[in-house]
């Protein structure tokens, strides 16, 4: 079959247990204390933590940044091993602070509006899956399928795609997780056809997927809706950085109706691209993406364990580098 779908298992390191134990003793411990996650909101000590990080963990950090770096291939998985078995809150604090030890070495983030923390935590739990889904808010519950996008930005009402993505799941109680699904742009045999066609217009108008933060109760604090007026590709140095996120408008700012059709055969072009990267979903583990330069999909979550009413803990990175596309509208 010429068009059978290729998955190519994305690369995966897994730090030595005895090195993360001395990181977390030596570094993360301070008068017998573990650090918080709050405390990474000190941006003097984040960067010791990142340089501390790169110091002990250097081949593997050489490793991901390399793949990651690689338009090629523009994605990698870590495993942040299990230290301390009989204290479950313990490890997965020291589990998320090494782990962002390491995030904020290779790719320096933009912090959190509420926390100041370089990276946003996020909380799903039944309750505000049901909430979202009484909202109308689509793709983004735990269990509703997330199809191929990149991740945009949005700071003073400038919208960006930034270079890079990480996103650390503390733990996902699902019994079938699925997978992450990666399409580097350069895997695209259609992608240049699209961009003459599409072109670098930069007035499109996009529905944006709503920002959702969880706070510590699990409540939905806030939902922002927004619109964008951006371009979909953007040349950059030698390569071209995607916008595709949210609901196209099929329209531009100036209310024209333009190339519905053409941004539908290119997201279905992107859904069925011959080959992609495939990762398993599982706690512990932090992917790192090139966001400039491919797409990302996941399964959906099904099957929640008994007994948690937590389904879901991740943290969200989201590099400084980025492309600036377009801008926030007034709806
Ligand atoms: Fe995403």
């Amino acid at each position: 079959m010429s068009d059978a779908l290729i998955l190519e298992p994305a690369s995966t390191l897994s730090l030595d247990v005895e090195k993360v134990r001395d990181f977390i003793e030596t570094c993360l411990t301070h008068h017998g204390a573990l650090l918080s996650l709050k405390d990474l909101s000190d941006q003097f000590k984040m960067l010791e933590l990142s340089q501390l990080a790169a110091r002990a963990f250097s081949s593997d950090m050489d490793r991901i940044a390399g793949l990651v770096s690689d338009a090629r291939v523009g994605i990698a998985g870590l495993d942040i091993p299990v230290v301390y078995n009989n204290d479950a809150t313990r490890d997965a604090i020291s589990g998320a602070l090494v782990a962002m030890s390491l995030s904020q070495h290779i790719m320096p983030s933009i912090l959190d509006n509420h926390n100041n923390t370089p990276f946003t935590m996020f909380n799903a739990s039944n309750e505000s899956n049901e909430a979202l889904n009484r909202a109308g808010l689509m793709n983004i519950s735990p269990t509703d399928i997330l199809d191929f996008h990149s991740d945009g930005s949005i700071e003073n009402q400038i919208l960006s795609v930034p270079d890079y993505i990480a996103i650390y799941n503390i733990f996902i109680n699902y019994a079938k997780r699925g997978n992450f699904y990666w399409v580097p742009t350069l895997s695209m045999p259609s992608f240049h056809d699209h961009v003459q066609s599409i072109g670098y217009h930069q007035e499109y108008l996009f529905e944006l997927t709503p920002a959702v933060y969880g706070d510590k109760s699990m409540d939905i604090r806030s939902i922002a809706a927004r619109r964008a007026k951006t371009s979909i590709f953007r040349q950059r140095d030698n390569h071209i950085v995607t916008f595709m996120n949210g609901t196209f408008l099929g329209r531009d700012s100036n209310g024209v109706v333009v190339k519905t059709d053409l941004l539908k055969r290119f997201q279905s072009d992107i859904s069925n691209n011959s080959f992609r990267y495939v990762i398993k979903q599982q706690s512990r583990r932090m992917l790192f993406l090139n966001n400039a330069n491919g797409f990302h999909a996941r399964d959906i979550f099904e099957e929640p364990l008994e007994g948690y009413s937590t389904t879901r803990s991740y943290l969200r990175s989201v590099s400084k580098s980025a492309q600036i596309v377009g801008e926030i509208v007034e709806i």
